[in-house]
């Protein structure tokens, strides 16, 4: 595992962005696993810019993002869906086509997810997964359990998730209770792993998870296993 701390929001962008346009130049047609949330947004601005000034090139990339609420459909814009399109891929020129989020809205969660790994092993797995950290240790919605999940599956969103994600809402009743995110079996399998963290919040969960042991109630712990992990944490 590689652990680097920065001390910018704008350094721990750039870092991340440079690992994700590396994987682009490297493999143009390459599998990225995308993370919604506030850590990547600086990322995903910084891919936006050197995709403008012609530095990159996403017409062959296929993206598959991490999760979704349950009950929101692509134009709700609370849904993970529409913030990869207004975070990314309106301004670059990778083929929606090619971009994959799970269906909040399909009407049999459990066969959308197997949907959705059948999906990632007929592209040949994951390059590159990029993942945000929860408070609570979750990668993805794969909240603390007594288990590690496998498959992309339904989750009850923990209380704390809640809490945390009613920022981007009206109102914290407004927060959905369930989500589809993907299993550790696909992101365990993505061949690199690149996980951001800012925030002095962030510290505390960070140790444990990567520094503490395997559990699966802290579910990010898992990547401690994981052969190509980078962790860019910066405190501000
Ligand atoms: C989002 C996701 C979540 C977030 C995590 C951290 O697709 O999978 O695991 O990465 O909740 O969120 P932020 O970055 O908002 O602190």
């Amino acid at each position: 595992m590689k652990f680097i701390t920065v001390d910018s929001y704008e350094k721990l962008s750039r870092k991340a962005a440079s690992v994700i346009a590396a994987q682009v130049v490297q493999k143009n047609d390459c599998v990225l696993g995308l993370a919604t949330g506030s850590s990547p947004v600086g990322t995903y601005k910084q891919l936006i810019e050197w995709y403008k000034k012609g530095d990159l090139d996403f017409s062959a990339v296929t993206s598959v993002n991490l999760d979704e609420y349950v009950g929101l459909d692509g134009e709700n814009d609370q849904s993970y869906r529409y913030f990869m399109n207004v975070n990314l891929f309106d301004h670059i020129n990778i083929d929606k086509a090619k971009t994959f989020v799970p269906d909040g809205k399909a009407d049999d969660p459990k066969l959308e997810g197997e949907i959705y790994d059948a999906r990632i092993k007929e592209l040949g797995g994951i390059d590159l997964q990029l993942l945000g950290i929860g408070l609570d240790g979750h990668i993805g919605f794969n909240e603390p359990d007594s288990v590690f999940t496998k498959e992309t599956h339904v989750v009850d969103l923990h209380e704390s998730t809640i809490k945390a994600n009613a920022r981007f809402f009206e109102n914290e009743a407004d927060v959905p209770r369930k989500a589809i995110t993907m299993g550790m079996l696909s992101i365990m399998q993505a061949k690199k792993v690149l996980l951001i963290a800012n925030g002095a919040n962030k510290k505390e969960i960070l140790e444990k998870a990567f520094f503490g042991p395997i559990d699966p109630r802290v579910p990010a712990s898992i990547l401690q296993l994981h052969p190509d992990l980078t962790v860019i944490y910066s405190e501000n």
